[in-house]
């Protein structure tokens, strides 16, 4: 063997360290909030990724806090504290900008049909739609929780584009069999569906399980 193909004694240690470093990391998601009424999916989106130990980055645009402060008795303060790393929407320096970072995918919750459209048409002009694009091309996973109604031919377009592009929507839409009893019960069940989609399990939403007798 040529001395420059020797194997150092602790070459294998060294490996073994560095793969299960790679295994070992948590799950990482981006977390993008935009305009859309709705913000509380947002909310309790990130109070789940908590719980289920996996690391967030949180962009918001302005007038997801504007929505933020109508809608909740949150202060954007208090949603960034949920999160493991926030950054300003114009901050196109931010990790997350860029394909290096390893990200496991990224969730825009709620989606404005703003948002969709810059992303749609690939403009990245702020964190969000920059960070969605850069998902998009290195193929991992993109849900959009878009919501508007009712919806014309020109948010239907979009959706369709980013859809062939590889990107999920998810339009917030109740699910009735679940019987709510509360705003809350459809919150948890859309989240649950919105993390089914990146293999988490919330575990608190009822799933569908085939008819059940006593509600008959
Ligand atoms: C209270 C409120 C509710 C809104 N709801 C929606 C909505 O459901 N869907 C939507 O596309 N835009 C909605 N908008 C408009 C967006 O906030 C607006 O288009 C904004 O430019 C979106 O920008 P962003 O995507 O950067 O957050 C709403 C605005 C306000 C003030």
């Amino acid at each position: 063997m040529s001395p420059s193909l020797t194997v150092p004694d602790n070459a294998n240690s060294s490996i073994s360290h560095h793969i299960s470093r790679s295994q070992s990391r948590r799950k990482r998601i981006i977390v993008a909030m935009t305009g859309a009424t709705g913000t509380i999916l947002g909310i309790k989106l990130l109070i789940a990724l908590r719980r289920l130990n996996v690391e967030t980055h949180l962009v918001m645009s302005k007038w997801a806090e504007a929505t933020l402060k109508y809608e909740t008795d949150y202060h954007a303060s208090n949603v960034r504290a949920l999160a493991d790393h926030t950054y300003n929407i114009n901050d196109m320096a931010a990790p997350i900008a860029s394909g290096s970072f390893r990200v496991d995918g990224m969730i825009v919750v709620p989606c404005s049909m703003k948002t969709l459209a810059s992303i749609s048409t690939g403009l990245c002009d702020d964190l969000i739609s920059r960070a969605a694009d850069v998902i998009l091309k290195e193929r991992r996973r993109l849900v959009l929780v878009a919501r508007e109604t009712p919806l014309s031919e020109i948010h239907l377009r979009n959706m369709l584009d980013v859809t062939r592009t590889g990107a999920i929507i998810f339009p917030p839409v109740p699910a009735y069999y679940i019987k709510p009893s509360s705003v809350e019960d459809l919150v948890d069940q859309s989240v649950g569906r919105m993390l089914d989609l990146f293999d988490l399990d919330t575990e608190d939403f009822e799933r569908w399980n085939g008819w059940n007798k006593d509600k008959q």
